[in-house]
């Protein structure tokens, strides 16, 4: 079916946010969508443009991810960029070496001639730079259009055949100037900007349509800004007898949660949503598990069940039903559900089973493409109101990775680290050692599952930013660094802990303290979330430690800490004191990556 607006497509090579590149297209107004590497060039004829994606390998690698050569002679612009830039030099005949020189962060990029690819632009552009190989020597009829001191092909392009490769990203913030490249490409492709919410709308309501087939759609419905967006959009496309929503109780929501989420959509209209109070289930399916990902699988598992069973309940024929999920973009992403990229975490909407359905074309995710900025724009459009569209996300696993367990032994922690640690904090003016628990992180698009550093000192937010970061670049064994907020008296102790009510009830009354304080002080629209942990160490009066994890981000594929206003700290403080069983609080002051967002 041919579209009724253009498209540029991305080949994905493997890079975690890579796929940022869609994103930044469609916010320029072309509609852009995601394929694999090794797509058949055959696939791309109706695109106005083409873009093949960074990724983690060497193209001097003898596995590396390959593209069809095709792809180049579509006579259609292509943009390569790192390693598709490299790739690009290397199928037309250019030379790409493993670079003596690692470039990571910021360069300055001087542009030495002129182009429509950096049209509007000064000679000199800050760009962001994650590369070990470089191309040597451009292909035939390739002009070197930018430099760096420390790489000669920064950006390449042959202007008759509209073929540009850039080492750079300009799909990152950090490179300020990167939207105004991306929009010279789509100039050079002739696109028309026209794609929007209101196309994206009519375009999917084809799609699912399509995808249902007559079917019925049964989505589960947990209240967060993904599943409300999917079940209102679902119920706008396809009419409400078409649609049943089921929300799910698992035991693992925040406080009093379930119970305003089915009231606000009920007040809402919505009648086709059913409750389920599945929590006995899921607790005792978690009840003495610790590891992070067989917490993650065995909720994800239940939530299928679960829906099975309500099916069955219902009376409902699973042939005339399929399953819906507002599954979103990073969700794909960091499960590894593309090609080349590591499994990073698996998110609830992407076990074995959900994959097995999708499979069998037995899935429909609207938002599947989508980013959580384009997801709360199609809200607003579908007019749900701000507070539930700018709610902070929720994991679908819920305080299931919030509450970290224990079998009480500690996995072994490097003396040499530990030393390492201390010195490095002490030559700061702070002291630091090595927490006895793991938690998640992402290093190199890689998973990671190491040790998180205390550190206790002043409060110099800058200087802890510096100390986190440089600890978990010099010491592998560490991901993560969090700050005690009062004064550390002793060591802490770790304990056999698993996802006990009584420890879920513990950390939903701090959650809730905490959400209350943010918005009193106002500090909760300006973060993207703040997850509230509970840890299996308790201090010297046998009370567990939480860490608070406010970050700012703009997709959830990197993020910032955040420090929150001293007087925000101190009612949480104060507030945390007073609920049994609580004990010292820690701050976390660690980006992603090289930590995660949530910690497990
Ligand atoms: P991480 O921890 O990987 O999280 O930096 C990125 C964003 O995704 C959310 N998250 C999830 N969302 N199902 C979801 O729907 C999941 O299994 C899941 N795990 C993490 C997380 O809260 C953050 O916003």
């Amino acid at each position: 079916m041919r579209k009724s607006f253009d498209t540029i497509a991305v080949l994905d090579f493997g890079g975690q946010y890579a796929h940022l590149i869609a994103n930044r297209i469609r916010r320029l107004g072309v509609y852009s969508e995601i394929h694999p590497n090794n797509v058949d060039p055959a696939l791309l004829r109706n695109c106005r443009g083409i873009v093949l994606s960074g990724g983690p390998s060497s193209v001097t690698d003898e596995n590396a991810p390959p593209m069809q050569p095709g792809v180049l002679q579509l006579d259609i612009p292509v943009l390569g960029l790192c390693y598709g830039h490299q790739l690009m030099a290397k199928i037309l005949g250019g030379t790409v070496t493993r670079g003596e020189h690692r470039e990571y962060g910021l360069a300055a990029m001087r542009i030495v001639a002129d182009d429509p690819l950096f049209a509007g632009l000064e000679e000199t552009q800050q760009i962001w730079m994650s590369h070990g190989d470089s191309v040597e020597d451009p292909p035939e009829g390739f002009a070197v259009l930018g430099s760096t001191p420390d790489c000669r092909v920064t950006a390449m392009g042959h202007a008759g055949k509209k073929l540009y490769g850039l080492q750079f990203h300009p799909e990152v913030t950090d490179t300020p100037n990167g939207m105004r490249v991306l929009g010279n490409f789509i100039d050079i492709c002739g696109c028309c900007r026209s794609w929007n919410a209101e196309t994206f709308k009519e375009e999917m309501k084809r799609d699912i349509e399509a995808r249902c087939n007559g079917r019925r759609v049964f989505l589960l419905v947990s209240g967060g800004v993904d599943s409300t967006v999917a079940f209102t959009f679902l119920n706008a496309i396809l009419g409400s007898d078409k649609v049943m929503g089921l929300h799910i109780d698992n035991g693992l929501m925040r406080k009093e949660e379930s119970t305003e989420v089915i009231c606000y959509l009920r007040e809402h209209g919505f009648d086709n949503l059913q409750i389920e109070d599945a929590s006995r289930e899921f607790l005792s399916a978690l009840a003495g598990i610790v590891d992070p990902e067989r917490k993650r699988t065995i909720i994800g598992n239940m939530f299928l069940t679960v829906q099975e069973q309500a099916q069955k309940k219902f009376g409902l024929n699973a042939d005339e039903w399929i399953l819906g999920q507002g599954t979103i973009y990073p969700d794909t992403i960091e499960s590894a559900g593309t090609q080349h990229s590591d499994k990073i975490k698996t998110h609830h909407n992407r076990v074995d089973l959900v994959l097995e359905l999708i499979e069998k074309g037995l899935v429909v995710e609207p938002l599947a493409q989508l980013y959580k900025d384009e997801v709360r724009q199609l809200g607003e459009q579908l007019g749900l109101p701000h507070r539930l569209i700018w709610r902070h996300p929720f994991p679908g696993p819920g305080l299931g990775v919030r509450v970290l367990c224990s079998d009480g032994k500690t996995a072994a922690i490097s003396e040499a680290d530990e030393r390492q640690v201390g010195a490095l904090a002490a030559a700061d003016g702070f002291s630091a050692s090595i927490l006895p628990i793991r938690s998640v992180g992402v290093q190199g698009d890689s998973r990671t599952y190491a040790h998180p550093a205390l550190v206790s000192g002043p409060r110099n937010w800058k200087a802890l930013e510096a100390l986190s970061t440089k600890i978990t670049n010099r010491i592998r064994g560490v991901n993560r660094v969090v700050f005690a907020l009062s004064p550390v008296c002793g060591s802490y102790r770790l304990i056999k802990a698993d996802l006990s009510p009584e420890r879920l009830n513990k950390l939903r009354e701090i959650d809730h303290l905490v959400t209350e304080a943010l918005h009193a002080s106002g500090e909760y629209d300006t973060i993207w979330q703040m997850p509230v942990v509970l840890l299996p160490l308790v201090n010297g009066r046998g009370d567990e430690c939480v860490v608070l994890r406010p970050v700012k981000s703009q997709e959830a594929m990197t993020a910032r800490f955040y420090p929150l206003a001293d007087t925000t700290l101190s009612t949480i403080i104060e507030g945390a004191r007073k609920i049994k069983g609580v004990g010292d609080v820690f701050f976390d002051i660690t980006h992603k990556p090289p930590a995660t967002i949530e910690w497990e």
